[in-house]
């Protein structure tokens, strides 16, 4: 069996193709969800997509991910600024992270500047739109067969 790629979303992310189209595009979270499952079919991995609104949850996949799956790739949103209990969760998991962002958070509000998963990601994609989540699953493709 190939390796499950945990791929999670954070708040409001369930709004992508309505939400500030000009900073994250028309795209829905549901196009995105189809890309990533084109691209593990095409890389032979297994993916989980997932979203939510409430932080516990999260916390709770993550730990869940650790038995389970190869590597996560996240996208906290607002929480990547504003977390340390989704920083701590994806060190407990032991896994390689990549931190995925639609928009380049460098070139917005200073409050955007601070991640604090960047830290502890092995890698950060960001402002690449939904290309960033299929080129985090071409990457961990390679890795994970290595
Ligand atoms: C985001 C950037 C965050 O600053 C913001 O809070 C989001 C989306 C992005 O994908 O560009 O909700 O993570």
């Amino acid at each position: 069996m190939p390796p499950i790629v945990l791929i999670l979303n954070g708040p409001n992310l369930n709004l992508l193709g309505t939400r500030e189209p000009g900073v994250y595009g028309h795209e829905t979270l549901a196009d995105i969800a189809n890309l990533c499952a084109q691209t593990a079919s095409e890389e032979g991995l297994n993916i989980e997509f997932r979203q939510t609104n409430h932080e516990g949850e999260l916390l709770d996949w993550i730990h869940g991910a650790r038995q389970r799956c190869g590597a996560i790739v996240i996208n906290p949103a607002a929480w990547t600024h504003t977390s340390v209990a989704i920083r701590d969760a994806l060190v407990a998991s032991e896994l390689p992270v990549i931190e995925v962002h639609l928009s380049n958070v460098h070139s917005r509000e200073a409050f955007r500047h601070h991640s604090f998963v960047s830290g502890i990601a092995q890698a950060v994609l960001c402002g690449f739109g939904s290309n960033g989540y299929r080129m985090a699953l071409q990457h961990l493709s390679q890795q994970l067969k290595g």
